[in-house]
């Protein structure tokens, strides 16, 4: 039945573009109408693969594991082909029954009890940040509030110490190796060339601190819970995962809140609200920006035929914005539903395990700013940081009105 659908359904068409262009990378939502319009899924020519623009299929693409598998990675490149730039990763790099019973370990560690140990000690840390922010009254977004919280009190939880600045050059790394070998990733690639002797190391067991998260997935590996040998690319994963999405995340929330002062006194009168304006800024800026399968066999989807063996790349941040999906897609709205359908944080078996640590941070942090403010304003233009798979602005510059 299916070799006859796939059969009788047409080849996806060709879009001669790149989707990482400086031009799409700095504002990606022409793109994205252009890719959605085309069809469900569209052979992207520059770099062979198929992208996925319309939220249905791309729900499809994240979940289907048995027609899309993560097992060739989830960047651009195959990573089971020669000249892979890194292993394989123990928790997204797989697909179920493997994937089922590591992500229950993880899961196990990651318990309600541990999570309201790191709700205080997020809540202590957005309190010293916003006291500062708020002292200042100009500020940058970016640095002064999103950074200045999330690089201390991630890491602070993870039980790793890496310092704030090296954080950022490895994130802007490993984000743009999620995409394809172009200027970009050289560029990030010679910048962090110094630290990576000093990178392979630091997340190894000898460097976590004491308590921390990452010494009990260590803890768990000796408890025979992990195949031997993946406790250090586990606390990577999480490492990586953790840290850039979510500064990200509250970055944007902040601009969108700026610029949409309706919107923020919605918030400001009422802060339950500050959870739904946290996920209407991941709906509208996807932090990570697309995320990558491989075909299994010849298929079809959305009435497409795509080949065996090809990478298929859902843009979330297209799929976000598909108007088949969401009324006015392009307007901020904090009192929208998303939770749960934006692809923000992935979808099916490997939807992100930390969302509700994103979660807990953005509320500590927005929380600790509105309480204090009657107004957060633009003040200049606000740069997005040019990354090949992340959209995280650079710098955000602001007034704190109390
Ligand atoms: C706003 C912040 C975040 C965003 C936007 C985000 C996004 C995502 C996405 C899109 C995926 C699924 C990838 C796929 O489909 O292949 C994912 C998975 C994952 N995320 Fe997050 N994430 C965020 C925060 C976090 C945090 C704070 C942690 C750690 C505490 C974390 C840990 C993970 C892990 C370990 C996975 C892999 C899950 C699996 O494969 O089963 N993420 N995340």
């Amino acid at each position: 039945m299916t070799a006859t659908l796939a059969q009788a359904a047409p080849d996806a068409p060709v879009l001669d573009e790149d989707p990482f262009s400086d031009e799409n990378i700095a504002n990606p939502y022409p793109f994205f109408v252009r890719l959605r319009e085309m069809a469900p899924a569209v052979f992207i020519q520059p770099h062979s693969y198929y992208a996925v623009g319309r939220h249905e299929e791309a729900g499809i693409v994240a979940s289907d594991y048995a027609r899309f598998s993560t097992t060739g990675g989830v960047g651009l490149s195959d990573i089971r082909k020669p000249g892979a730039w890194r292993p394989r990763s123990p928790i997204t790099e797989i697909d179920p029954p493997d994937h089922t019973r590591v992500r229950a370990a993880l899961q196990k560690i990651l318990s309600p009890l541990v999570v309201k140990t790191w709700r205080d000690k997020f809540a202590q840390r957005a309190e010293e940040v916003a006291e500062r922010a708020v002292a200042k009254g100009r500020v940058d977004g970016v640095a002064d509030i999103s950074e200045a919280f999330v690089l201390q009190a991630f890491p602070e939880v993870l039980g790793v110490d890496v310092p704030p600045e090296r954080i950022k050059q490895t994130g802007e790394l490993n984000f743009n190796q999620l995409g394809p070998n172009n200027e970009r990733l050289k560029r990030a690639t010679e910048r962090t060339a110094p630290i990576m002797e000093w990178y392979a190391q630091v997340l190894q067991r000898e460097y976590m601190l004491p308590g921390g998260f990452g010494e009990k997935i260590y803890l768990a590996e000796d408890a025979g819970e992990f195949d031997p040998g993946t406790a250090a690319p586990h606390v990577r994963t999480f490492f990586r995962a953790g840290v850039d999405t979510t500064m990200a995340g509250i970055g944007s929330t902040l601009k969108l809140l700026s610029e949409n002062p309706g919107q923020f006194a919605l918030v400001k009168a009422d802060p339950a609200r500050i959870k739904g304006a946290f996920e209407e800024a991941l709906r509208m800026e996807s932090p990570a920006q697309v995320m990558f399968r491989v075909t299994t066999a010849d298929t079809v989807l959305g009435g497409v035929k795509l080949r065996a063996d090809t990478k298929v790349g859902y843009h979330m941040g297209a799929a976000n914005r598909d108007p088949r999906q969401w009324p006015d897609p392009d307007r901020f709205d904090v009192t929208r539903q998303t939770t749960g359908v934006h692809r923000s944080f992935g979808f099916g078996a490997h939807v992100c395990i930390g969302q509700m640590i994103a979660r807990l941070e953005a509320e500590s942090i927005l929380g600790a700013i509105i309480r204090r403010v009657r107004a957060i304003e633009p003040d200049g233009k606000a740069e997005w940081r040019p990354v090949n798979t992340l959209r995280t602005l650079d710098s955000l510059p602001l007034q704190l009105r109390t």
